[in-house]
């Protein structure tokens, strides 16, 4: 299938590893031009090796905080500039503690959301303006499966996603005139070096080991194991593409039908497995 990417121009936040680093490769894989975004310059400049090695595609690595509004601002007007345009945007760049109630702190809620939620909408706030004066383009955020099955130990990430899920859908309908295309892509657990911090945290929170929090996790999706970030970024890349023509204003779960309640049973599953 032909996706209508080639010498389209993708912008990725978040993408030096994991499941921003496999789309921004998915998106090169098809023609696109990929600008890739994370804070620290080393790892930025592997990612942009490998990607140029593996597709030959053009890749402009922007190291930034999206955190920070002004690096957002940098970034975009750094694409604008090297490629003329921006058609894609996909938001990665997003981190939420894991933790209970009572021990989150002030300072984790703050950060939380600082980058998890008002990251995405920074971004979407700087590129919609170059996607309207160039007639149209696509926005992928990938937020997270919490925001619609929260849970009190992803408690930060719960609220940050859904927040970010009700941005996304209010925006595809303000910019559908626009010819501007925006989703939410809501994975559950993936193979990612983020997966294995928030399966350390679980392991500690229920006083078990990480191999049995992983085992835990893999019997609450039925299809029993956990995504590999290729499976995500093949999603994203589709909703990014040209052959995207009419899902705009929707979230789609990639969670192999995940049942977060069988994770709030330890000593259920313990006994069973
Ligand atoms: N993995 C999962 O199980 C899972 C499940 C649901 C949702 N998600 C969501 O999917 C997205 C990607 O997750 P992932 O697992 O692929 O993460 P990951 O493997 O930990 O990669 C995170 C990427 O974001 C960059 N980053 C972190 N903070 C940043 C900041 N302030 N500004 C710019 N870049 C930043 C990191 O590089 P630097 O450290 O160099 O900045 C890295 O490139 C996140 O929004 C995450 O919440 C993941």
């Amino acid at each position: 299938m032909d996706l209508g990417l080639k010498d389209k121009v993708a912008v990725l936040t978040g993408a030096s590893k994991g499941i921003g680093f496999c789309s921004a490769l998915a998106l090169a894989r098809e023609g696109a031009k990929v600008a890739i975004n994370a804070r620290n310059p080393e790892g930025l400049e592997r990612a942009a090796a490998r990607i140029r090695a593996e597709t030959g595609a053009e890749v402009l690595p922007v190291p930034g905080d999206m955190g920070v509004r002004a690096d957002v601002k940098r970034l975009m007007q750094t694409v604008a500039d090297h490629f003329g345009r921006i058609d894609i945007l996909v938001n990665c760049a997003g981190s939420s503690p894991g933790g209970l109630l009572l021990d989150i702190t002030e300072e984790q809620w703050q950060t939380s959301l600082n980058l998890k939620f008002l990251g995405y909408v920074r971004t979407m706030t700087e590129v919609i303006p170059y996607m309207i004066r160039q007639g149209g383009g696509r926005i992928v955020n990938v937020i997270g499966n919490d925001g619609v099955k929260p849970i009190y130990f992803e408690l930060t990430p719960s609220a940050a996603n859904a927040a970010g899920q009700a941005v996304t859908l209010a925006l595809a309908e303000q910019y559908g005139p626009h010819n501007i295309l925006i989703c939410a892509v809501n994975p559950g657990p993936v193979d990612t070096d983020r997966w294995d911090g928030l399966e350390k945290q679980m392991a500690k929170d229920k006083g078990i080991t990480q191999a049995e929090a992983r085992r835990l996790v893999e019997r609450s999706i039925p299809l029993g194991r956990i995504a590999k970030p290729e499976e995500v970024a093949d999603l994203v890349c589709f909703l990014a593409s040209g052959r995207n023509t009419f899902i705009t204003g929707t979230q789609i779960n990639i969670d192999g039908a995940q049942r977060k309640a069988i994770m709030d049973v330890p000593g259920a599953w313990l006994a069973s497995s």
